[in-house]
């Protein structure tokens, strides 16, 4: 409530983001995740309040708190991450920073898988729903601006130049994330920012600057 009252560039303006990672249940007891604390989703949604943004922060189980002052919807799997991603829905922009898993267990078990001796259980995986694709590809409400991220190890700049046109998203913020960068579970991050006809190639500073200058790009494009 008193986010909403700061006046900036984005006052006005509603961003939705994604953010943590998500738990594929395996059996009521175990699940399969991708690895995400939250940071960088958490201080870009604090970003995007600063400038005066009413943000939707919709986040799996992340392990830092979620931000003051936005609207918290808490969710474990990437199905529960787009259905609460469809119903906040109409926004002026969107920001996906969660680290979701693209597959799910399938035929989840009810009950507790035990243990056997000499014996390993098979998992089989199905696909889960591409949320970042599908929201860049509405062809009603689409937001203004919907901007992606790509985690990478190998190829940066062209996996995620080829990630936004096949996601049909207007930004992917994409990042070096092997072990020795420091980045994953860092404070610090190192991003390229590609865009339909650049790639601009941001200095390593903290989650927070990263975030600073992300949210005022989003608020010159909403302009
Ligand atoms: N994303 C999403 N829903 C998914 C998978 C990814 O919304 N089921 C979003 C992420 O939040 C991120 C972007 O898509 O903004 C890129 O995610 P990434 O895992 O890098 O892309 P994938 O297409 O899943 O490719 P891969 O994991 O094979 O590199
Ligand atoms: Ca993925």
């Amino acid at each position: 409530i008193k986010d909403a009252l700061i006046d900036g560039p984005l006052k006005g303006q509603h961003v939705l983001v994604t953010s943590g990672p998500t738990h594929e249940p395996i059996d009521p007891v175990r699940y399969i995740a991708n690895r995400s604390s939250g940071a960088q989703g958490t201080a870009i949604a604090e970003a995007l309040m600063r400038l005066g943004a009413e943000v939707t922060f919709v986040t799996g189980p992340a392990s830092v708190p979620a931000p003051l002052g936005a609207r918290v919807i808490r969710v474990e799997t990437a199905d529960q991450m787009l259905r609460a991603v469809e119903k906040a829905l109409p926004v002026d922009a969107a920001v996906f920073a969660a680290a979701v898993a693209d597959w799910r267990v399938a035929g989840a078990s009810n009950s507790k898988i035990k243990k056997q001796a000499g014996k390993l259980p098979t998992l089989e995986f199905a696909e889960n729903p591409d949320i970042l694709a599908r929201v860049s590809q509405m062809s009603e409400g689409r937001p203004k601006l919907v901007v992606g991220f790509a985690a990478e190890t190998d190829d940066v700049i062209a996996n995620a130049t080829a990630k936004r046109v096949r996601k049909g998203c207007d930004w992917i913020v994409a990042n070096d994330v092997r072990p020795e960068t420091g980045i994953m579970g860092g404070q610090e991050n190192k991003v390229t920012v590609v865009k339909a006809d650049s790639a601009e190639d941001w200095p390593r500073m903290s989650k927070t600057d990263v975030s600073d200058r992300l949210a005022a790009e989003i608020a010159a494009a909403l302009a």
